[in-house]
């Protein structure tokens, strides 16, 4: 099992809370995954742990056309840590709920999948404090219920998590196929976008259809994302051609909302 507890916990904290990462690339950012990873086994299954790596490289894949290469770090740490609590049973969730003075609420409650966002979130700062940065614990914890003015690292983890290469569910492989057969390589940084919040639509779209099919409550965050990505696309639609050609300056900053 890997030593996690030898990684350096919280470095300087740069601006009121970003985590202080090793550079992308760097040997230090290498051995600082490699050890998460090694540690995965004893939570997950082998079959979860299949799924997790494929999730961080699909998230490494979007990352480079939404973010910068030094954000790297975010996604991949993200993507290992995601659903270190998935394996876990309700009252194991409760129970870490109890112990950080999390109440989930009744539809939380009632959706034991939305509880393993929230307790893999709880549980980073205390078992992984080297990568307890505010923007990836914020892309653990929306990963399976989305949230309003989703930033874009919390978008592409929760895209990552919904077509990684591991995915052979029909309507999995069918909204991978919308993301990647339509080249966003090749787009420029609006058009890419915009691409990106129609995939995401539709990927909510599935998880509403599934839910009421399957009988069960839908979480306000969820319904909460898919409103506010129509009302992004439809703001964009309504913009003038140059207004869009000036938002497509700076594409997919961290924290922005794409
Ligand atoms: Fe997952």
């Amino acid at each position: 099992m890997a030593d996690i507890s030898s990684i350096p916990p919280s470095r300087a904290r740069t601006d009121g809370g970003t985590h202080a990462f090793p550079e992308a690339g760097s040997a230090e950012f290498s051995e600082l995954l490699a050890k998460v990873r090694l540690d995965l086994p004893r939570r997950l299954s082998p079959k979860r742990l299949i799924h997790v790596l494929a999730v961080e490289e699909m998230a490494v894949r979007l990352g480079r056309l939404y973010l910068s290469p030094r954000e790297e770090v975010r996604l991949r740490a993200a993507a290992l840590l995601h659903d270190i609590t998935k394996e876990y049973s309700v009252e194991r969730h409760l129970e870490v709920c109890r112990k950080y003075g999390i109440k989930p609420t009744a539809i939380e409650t009632a959706a034991p999948k939305t509880l393993h966002a929230i307790t893999a979130a709880a549980l980073i700062p205390d078992e992984y404090p080297a990568l307890a940065d505010p923007g990836v614990i914020r892309a653990v914890r929306w990963h399976t219920t989305g949230r309003r003015g989703m930033t874009v690292l919390e978008k592409l983890i929760y895209l990552a998590d919904y077509i990684d290469e591991s995915r052979t569910f029909p309507e999995c492989v069918r909204l991978r196929g919308m993301f990647w057969d339509a080249d966003p390589a090749s787009m420029d940084a609006e058009e890419r976008k915009e691409h990106l919040t129609r995939v995401l639509i539709e990927s909510f779209d599935i998880t509403l259809r599934g839910l009421i099919e399957d009988g069960m409550p839908i979480h306000p965050s969820t319904s909460e994302a898919r409103n506010s990505l129509i009302l992004l696309l439809k703001k964009n639609e309504n913009r003038l051609p140059d207004e869009k050609k000036e938002g497509a300056k700076e594409p997919g900053r961290r924290g922005s909302e794409v």
